[in-house]
This record gives structure tokens, C-alpha cells and sequence, in this order.
């Protein structure tokens, strides 16, 4: 893009000085050379101006000159998803009115995701959402009758989880973290230990919103949280999980589920978690600045907005969805680091 319009900027100066010299070397006075280079460099300089808004006049100034980077609009399309339902049950898709039909996006298979995460760490931390989230990827990872073995375990309420797949040589951990805070100390602890993880997926907020109710001191809570992610490794938008030295963290946000008020299954939660409330409790995360468009570095996966367009038969409580939800967020999340990492399956 630099080069093209350094190019260009060439080229009209050019034109500028040396046509009306060239004229001049007929018989044109000095007025008169003056008078055309003038014109020649304002008509210039407005069709250089003109050119964005007439794409198909010029049919290749406009590529060179407003080219968007491709991996970021990609990932900006990644939450873009439908459903559909019928007796069959819920099915999801990219949605590819959006424009996120160049960015091919793919439903993996098991051997991609061994590809992918081959010899790596991922590390899930969280209440119930991300504990869901966890039992999704790996569901797509092992085979139903090793998941079958080991559901008992993973479905164990508030307990941390962990599991290794020795043939890929991939570690998981799932780390109960019901608050915020939670995760900050777990933060905390892989800066005191000197291990990091190769990906984190973190997210937190049903049960301060519960116990709490309380969206400015959640607020507080997601600055600090935010703070300690500093005391991560450098993040960096690449990833490379080949090479021990270019390892980088990548980090992931695991938004909150829409709340679907007259499904929620008992008193308390139906008066303490309204649609203000969790809207409120959205604000905050936001204002924190986590995510990345904000500067922040971690990449949301966007569960409400998932949550909103399955809608309310999805739901199974009010709060918790069913597989299909987690199941995209999962592809999301599987597609991003594909895209990140620039690797073609
Ligand atoms: C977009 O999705 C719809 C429905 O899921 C499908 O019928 C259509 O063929 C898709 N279009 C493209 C270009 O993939
Ligand atoms: C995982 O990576 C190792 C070393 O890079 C390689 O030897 C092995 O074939 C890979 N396995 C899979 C399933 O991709
Ligand atoms: C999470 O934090 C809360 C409040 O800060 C604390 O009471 C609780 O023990 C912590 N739970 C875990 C699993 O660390
Ligand atoms: C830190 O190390 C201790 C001791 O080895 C271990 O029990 C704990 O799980 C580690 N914490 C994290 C967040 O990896
Ligand atoms: C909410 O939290 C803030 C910050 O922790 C605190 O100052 C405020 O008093 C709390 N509000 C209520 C109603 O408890």
C-alpha cells in the first residue's frame, strides 16, 4: 500500500513538472507554464481524491491503496454464526451473508484439532460456561467411549479437571474459577511457578452477578484481572506451536450467555439477574478494556450473542445452552487459532 502510493505521488509530480516543460520548449510563456502546471496539479490532486469513490474507473488503484488485512477482518467475522433448528434438533453455521465467505472458515475434524494442538498446553478456566466449553473441545478431541469413561470425572461440580492426550502429546486443564478474582489468582500462579500455558480461555461473571450483584465492583475486579495479564509472557498475534522459542499465550474470553429472565430456576436468580443487570455487567467488560479491539488481549468468544440467535429453546435453565452453543464456540475458537497460526489443513 506504501509503495503503491509513493508510486503514485512519483508519477503526478512527474507529470506536474515535466509537461508544461515540455510545452514551454515550444512557445509558452513563463505565466503560461505556471497557469498549466497549476491546473495539472489541482485536476491531479482531485482525481487522486476521486479515485476511492469510483472503484470501477479505476479498477486497480482502489486494491492498492485501501487494502484491509485479512486475518484481522477474518477474526472480526468469526462470531458471525446462524442457527437453524428442526426435528433433528439445533445446527449452526457461519453465517456467509456476512461476507466471511472469503475467509473459509472450517468446521475441524479430530485430526485437524490434533494438528493444531499437538504438544501444546490449553488451559480452561472458569464457572459452568467454560466448564461446558472445556467438555466440548474434548468431545471433539476423544473418541465417545474415552469421553464416556471420563465424564464422571469432568462433570464433577466445582472441581478442576485435568487430562493428558499422549499420542499428541496435548494437556489439558480445566480450572474451576467461578470469579474473577479466581482467575486473577490463577494468573497469578503460572507467573509464580514459570509455566505458561500455550492457550488460556478464561471467563467469569454468572456467579458475581448472583452472589454480588454488584456490576462496578465486577468492574473492579476485570481491571485487575486485566493488570495481571501483564505479568504474562509478551502476547503476541502470532502462533507458533512448533518452535519452543517462538512460543506465544494466546488468550481467549469466554463472554457471558444472554440470561433468559422466566427460565432462570429460582427466585433469587430470577430478581438479581435481569436483563439490566447482565447488560450491565457486559458494560463493564467492555469498559475494562480485556479485549482486543480495545486494546486489550484477549479475543472474545462472544457466547451472547451465540446465546441470542439460538434463543430461548436452546436454552436449557436460562443460563446454560444447549451443545450446539459451545460447540461453535469451540469451532470459533479452533478457527482463530488457525488463522493465527497461518496454517492450512
Ligand atoms: C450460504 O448458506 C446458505 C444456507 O446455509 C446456503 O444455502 C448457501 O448455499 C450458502 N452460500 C454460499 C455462497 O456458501
Ligand atoms: C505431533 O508433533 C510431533 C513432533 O512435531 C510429530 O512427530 C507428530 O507426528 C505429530 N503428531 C500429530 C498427530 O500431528
Ligand atoms: C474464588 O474466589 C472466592 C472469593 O474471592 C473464594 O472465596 C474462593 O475460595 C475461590 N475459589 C477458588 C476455587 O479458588
Ligand atoms: C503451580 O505449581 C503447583 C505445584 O507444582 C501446582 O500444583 C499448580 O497447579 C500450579 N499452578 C498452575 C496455575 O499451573
Ligand atoms: C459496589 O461495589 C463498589 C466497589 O467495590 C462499592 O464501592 C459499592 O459500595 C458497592 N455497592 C453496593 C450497593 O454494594
Amino acid at each position: 500500500m506504501f509503495f503503491g502510493a509513493v508510486q503514485l505521488g512519483i508519477m503526478a509530480a512527474c507529470i506536474v513538472l515535466f509537461v508544461p516543460m515540455g510545452m514551454a520548449g515550444w512557445h509558452l510563456s513563463r505565466n503560461k507554464v505556471l497557469f498549466f502546471s497549476g491546473a495539472l496539479f489541482i485536476t491531479l490532486a482531485v482525481c487522486i481524491h476521486l479515485i476511492p469513490y469510483f472503484p470501477s474507473f479505476f479498477p486497480q488503484a482502489p486494491a492498492v491503496v485501501f487494502q484491509q488485512d485479512p486475518v484481522n477482518s477474518c477474526i472480526s467475522l468469526l462470531n458471525d454464526i446462524t442457527f437453524r433448528s428442526d426435528s433433528g434438533g439445533f445446527f449452526w453455521n457461519w453465517d456467509n451473508s456476512s461476507g466471511s465467505y472469503g475467509c473459509d472458515f472450517q468446521k475441524l475434524g479430530r485430526v485437524d484439532v490434533s494438528d493444531l494442538l499437538n504438544g501444546s498446553w490449553v488451559v480452561v478456566a472458569g464457572d459452568s460456561q467454560a466448564r461446558l466449553f472445556m467438555v466440548s473441545l474434548l468431545d471433539l478431541i476423544l473418541g465417545s467411549e474415552e469421553m464416556e469413561s471420563i465424564h464422571e470425572d469432568l462433570f464433577k461440580r466445582h472441581s478442576d479437571y485435568h487430562h493428558v492426550v499422549e499420542k499428541i502429546g496435548l494437556k489439558l486443564d480445566f480450572i474451576w474459577s467461578p470469579y474473577v478474582t479466581n482467575l486473577t489468582n490463577v494468573v497469578t500462579e503460572f507467573r509464580r511457578n514459570h509455566t505458561y500455558p500455550d492457550v488460556l480461555v478464561m471467563g467469569a461473571g454468572l456467579w458475581h452477578m448472583l452472589h454480588f450483584t454488584n456490576y462496578s465492583d465486577y468492574g473492579d475486579s476485570l481491571q485487575l484481572f486485566r493488570d495481571s495479564l501483564f505479568q504474562l509472557p509478551p502476547v503476541s498475534h502470532r502462533f507458533d506451536m512448533e518452535s519452543d522459542s517462538a512460543r506465544v499465550l494466546h488468550l481467549f474470553w469466554l463472554g457471558l450467555p444472554k440470561l433468559i429472565n422466566k427460565l432462570l430456576n429460582t427466585d433469587e436468580k430470577r430478581v438479581k439477574m435481569t436483563p439490566e443487570m447482565c447488560n450491565a455487567y457486559n458494560q463493564e467488560l467492555y469498559k475494562s478494556k480485556l479485549l482486543r479491539p480495545d486494546g486489550g488481549s484477549m479475543l472474545l468468544l462472544d457466547v451472547e450473542t451465540l446465546t441470542s440467535k439460538c434463543g430461548i429453546d436452546c436454552s436449557l435453565d436460562g443460563m446454560h445452552y444447549s451443545d450446539v452453543v459451545y460447540e461453535a464456540s469451540v469451532q470459533i475458537f479452533l478457527n482463530a487459532l488457525l488463522i493465527e497460526s497461518h496454517q492450512k489443513l
